[in-house]
């Protein structure tokens, strides 16, 4: 009975850890820094206990570990406070058994322009929008963006809007500020749009506050788990009354009979004996 119902315990964590999935998200939301900036990563979790850790590969290490090899771990996030060139690498989250979020790519540049894109890839569909930063003036500067090598169009206002990105918009994008310089490449992806009848695309969730999707986490974490967690008890404790179910019905034979039991069975009694006399 017992090895049963820790074998149940046992498969109700194998399916909660199977569960967990983490994301990875960037502030400044931007695949490109100048050098100085600062940024901050975190692993967005369903499960804590799951041991997720920031890694990341760079042109010279791989693997390297957020805290011990670089960066200032400060509970989920990970801080580079004044981030260099030789930060530019890939970025993700791995739990201790090794599941892996999706990876972002982060590109530090030393020089005075930089191409701001999404970091995630982009829904096709959807619109994006490309900004071309110096460091030094405000992004009011006539910009030229690049893709793949040639030129798409000059913007005086330094961003530019692709509308409805669809597959073909994938692609290496760069931009240049005149008299200032270039941007480095980056590549953005778009992802298919799922193919099913789905509802369309849910407006973007307004930017909740941290204590709300805080919340909202920790509804979700209930809703998933609690079906688990409430047959897992269910199952124990039926398990339980099981083992120790085999005596209660003695017991309650053994239970010794109520006063009005007793004078029923005495009235029972008499009634008999006045009837036996009578035949008698
Ligand atoms: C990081 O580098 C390792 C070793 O070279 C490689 O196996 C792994 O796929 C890389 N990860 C990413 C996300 O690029
Ligand atoms: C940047 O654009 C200007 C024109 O806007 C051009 O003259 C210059 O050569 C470009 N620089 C690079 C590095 O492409």
């Amino acid at each position: 009975m017992e090895q049963t119902s820790q074998l149940l315990i046992c498969l109700t964590s194998l399916l909660c850890c199977t569960t967990t999935t983490a994301r990875l998200t960037v502030s400044p939301s931007s695949s490109q820094l100048f050098k100085g900036d600062s940024v901050s990563l975190s692993c967005e979790e369903d499960d804590s206990s799951a041991g997720w850790t920031l890694r990341r590969n760079t042109t010279k290490r791989q693997r390297t570990q957020c805290g011990a090899d670089w960066g200032e771990a400060a509970g989920s996030s990970c801080i580079i406070s004044y981030t260099l060139p030789l930060d530019s690498g890939v970025y993700w989250c791995e739990s201790r058994e090794g599941a892996t979020s999706s990876s972002i790519s982060i590109s530090v540049s030393g020089g005075p322009v930089i191409l701001q894109s999404p970091v995630l890839p982009v829904m096709e569909g959807h619109d994006v929008t490309l900004h071309c930063k110096t460091k030094t003036t405000p992004s009011t500067l006539p910009a030229a963006f690049y893709k793949d090598g040639s030129l798409i169009r000059t913007e005086p206002a330094g961003h530019m809007t692709i509308h409805h990105v669809s597959r073909s918009d994938e692609g290496l994008y760069r931009c240049n500020i005149s008299g200032h310089g270039e941007s480095p490449p980056s590549w953005i992806s778009v992802t298919e749009k799922p193919t099913t009848l789905a509802p369309p695309p849910a407006p973007a969730p307004p930017p909740a506050s941290a204590p709300l999707q805080l919340v909202f986490r920790l509804l979700l974490h209930l809703v998933v788990f609690c079906p688990y967690f409430i047959s897992t008890v269910i199952m124990v404790s039926l398990y339980r009354h099981r083992a120790t179910g085999n005596d209660l019905p003695v017991s309650m034979a053994m239970a010794p009979p109520t006063k009005a039991e007793q004078r029923l069975a005495e009235d029972y009694d008499d009634i008999m004996a006045v009837t036996t006399e009578h035949q008698l």
